[in-house]
């Protein structure tokens, strides 16, 4: 698209990229920041509403001159001859105020989709690079939701600017001027009802904007009650609680009827300022053009101006105070969202930071210190090395670490002391984006877009060819039931996978992850919510996977790791027991009562 090119095009794209750690944090700024890409369009809408607004306010000031013309004395037969200057004139301004509106209106039309497309696009971006940490403190509606309601809210404070604000500024300033020109009392008159009007119409906006919030909010509070009763209907038919979700309802409806009353109540309040100032100005206008006129001050042209102005104002001036709200509202949400998305993130690459290729695999956790914020330490100065090709099981109580262990060795937290080593790098040296690439996850629940089969496996290396793709389904087990779906590859998994069995789900994460092939392979508890049949099919494919990569297997039954090369029993953070399955049975310790435990569970429920 030749928009890309043109000098009209945003500034970051034609650079290439943007920069998504470092956004404004302050509303104005922000908004600032995005004027800035498409600058171009901005000052051509501001010129041609200015240009506009000239025509418009020169209109009564030719029906002035109009006027004059007719009453000294036009005889009617030569009138068009005789008029032919000024109503030329008048047809031009007509025309002229419709072009540029119309023109400005376009260019608007233009640039309205593609600044809500590049914020939408920047803070996704953003988004995207907040840490693990960040990402599971919020809930990802209310992520998404801001997302949109800032690129929303920049939208709407920009075209209340570009078309209310500064438009009637604009109006005012110059209905001043001409008025001066007929006369300084008129002009005064005018200029001090501006002033007046502006300044209490804002005040009056900014009180009513915490009772209009109140009311939104009472409003999204009992659209809430709603879903989650219509979402819980068959808990009320079960409980035959109809009467009691009837007035349990009918609380928060009276709470947003209250809050209406409040809020729409003093809107009105305002109206009524509003148009009893109007009638201030037409009156007042209208009045000292008249003594001015009788005591032969002002000519009719001046006095058809000045009355004709004042209607010209009223009409313009009329929602003053609901654009004020709006533009409360909307730079609110912006101030709202960027407080909420735009915080420092916290993991970030190196400005050094080196592309990590694994050429052997080998971890190791060294003098480790690390704690989730203020609670006391998971760790403290823990020591692993595992070997490159090495598979390890991570056993233990829950709560004991091993999760933690896995985090910090994806960098999704960052250690407090010590360091995390990948082929003797340390982590933090790396992209994350190179660090993530040459490990492969595979975690209890593993997420899967909403997205196809197909789509979700391909995920795993987007330019696998479709064979590839065919080929991992085979290695991962999924081709059977995969063929058995209705739409074969192209099935749709549903939010989050919820189609799909907890085995299907899984063995689509094994092909996803097979097709990565990434030299270290890690497992949290990857098999545990299956039964152990399927546990023991999907075992039998990922030892298959496991052959020359370094594998961190977190795993609750111990038969999953039991034929592993080595085992590290976790408690509180620390190894206590580090050794092959049958060097730890004759260990005697923590790791031979869990097995002999669960061993007695198996034979116990085989007999049942
Ligand atoms: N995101 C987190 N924020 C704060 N504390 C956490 C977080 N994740 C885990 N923890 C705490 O860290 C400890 C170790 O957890 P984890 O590594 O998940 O244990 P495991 O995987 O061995 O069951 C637990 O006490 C847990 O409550
Ligand atoms: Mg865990």
């Amino acid at each position: 698209m030749s928009l890309f090119f043109s000098p009209f095009a945003p500034r970051d794209r034609r650079q290439g990229s943007w920069n998504v750690h470092h956004l404004p944090q302050t509303s104005a700024a922000f908004v600032r920041y995005f004027v800035g890409n498409f600058k171009g369009w901005y000052v051509a809408i501001l010129l041609l509403q200015i240009a506009a607004v000239i025509c418009t306010i020169l209109i009564p000031w030719g029906l002035g001159q109009i006027t004059r013309t007719v009453s000294n004395g036009l005889d009617a037969e030569h009138a068009f001859e005789v008029l032919k200057v000024p109503l030329s004139l008048f047809a031009a301004l007509l025309v002229f105020e419709v072009l540029f509106t119309r023109a400005a209106a376009g260019c608007h039309i233009h640039v309205l989709p593609l600044q809500r497309r590049t914020v939408t696009h920047v803070l996704f971006a953003y988004l995207q690079k907040h840490s693990h940490r960040f990402i599971s403190n919020e809930f990802a509606g209310a992520l998404a939701h801001r997302v949109s309601e800032v690129a929303m809210g920049v939208n709407q404070t920009l075209s209340i600017l570009l078309f209310d604000l500064i438009p009637l500024l604009v109006t005012l300033s110059l209905a001043t001027v001409l008025l001066w020109t007929a006369s300084p009392l008129l002009a005064l008159f005018m200029f001090g009802w501006s002033v007046l009007f502006i300044v209490v119409c804002y005040l009056l906006a900014r009180r009513s904007h915490p009772l209009a919030q109140e009311y939104s909010a009472a409003r999204s509070t009992s659209s809430g009650k709603v879903v989650d009763a219509v979402s819980n209907l068959a808990n009320i038919r079960l409980f035959a609680r109809h009467a009691f979700e009837h007035s349990y309802l009918g609380g928060y409806l009276d709470k947003e009827v209250q809050a209406a009353y409040r809020s729409l109540g003093y809107m009105e309040k305002i109206r009524w300022f509003q148009t009893g100032c109007g009638v201030v100005l037409k009156l007042g206008l209208l009045l000292v053009a008249l003594y001015l006129w009788r005591s032969h001050r002002i000519d009719i042209a001046a006095f058809v101006m000045s009355t004709s102005l004042s209607l010209l104002i009223i009409s313009d001036v009329g929602n003053l105070s609901r654009r004020f709200l709006e533009f409360f509202e909307a730079t609110g949400n912006i101030s709202n969202g960027v407080r909420t998305l735009i915080r420092p993130h916290e993991v970030i690459d190196r400005p050094k930071a080196v592309t990590l290729k694994v050429k052997r695999g080998d971890i190791e956790f060294r003098d480790v210190g690390f704690s989730y914020g203020s609670a006391p330490g998971i760790f403290e100065r823990l020591n692993i090395v595992i070997p490159a090709g090495q598979t390890v099981g991570l056993v233990g109580t829950s709560g004991s670490g091993k999760s933690t262990l896995l985090n910090l060795l994806l960098r999704l937290y960052d250690v407090q002391s010590g360091q995390v080593l990948v082929d003797g790098v340390d982590v933090r040296e790396v992209t994350q984006h190179s660090l993530h690439q040459q490990i492969g996850l595979i975690p209890q629940e593993p997420g899967l877009f909403h997205r196809s089969i197909r789509e979700n496996i391909h995920y795993g290396r987007l330019d696998a060819t479709l064979e590839e793709v065919a080929e991992a389904i085979h290695r991962a087990g999924a081709s059977e039931f995969i063929d058995s779906m209705e739409h074969g590859y192209e099935s749709l998994v549903g939010e989050r996978g919820v189609k799909l069995s907890g085995g299907q789900r899984q063995r689509i994460a094994i092909a996803r992850v097979l097709l990565k092939n990434a030299p270290i392979l890690v497992m949290d508890e990857a098999t545990s919510s299956l039964d152990s049949i399927t546990e023991r099919f999907i075992q039998d494919k990922l030892d298959e996977i496991m052959a020359s990569k370094t594998v961190l297997v977190v795993a609750h039954r111990l038969s999953t790791v039991a034929h592993l090369d080595r085992i590290l029993v976790f408690d509180n953070g620390r190894v206590i027991e580090d050794g092959s399955h049958d060097q730890l049975l004759r260990l005697r310790g923590q790791y031979y009562r869990l097995w002999n435990r669960q061993s007695a569970e198996v034979v116990e429920s085989a007999q049942v």
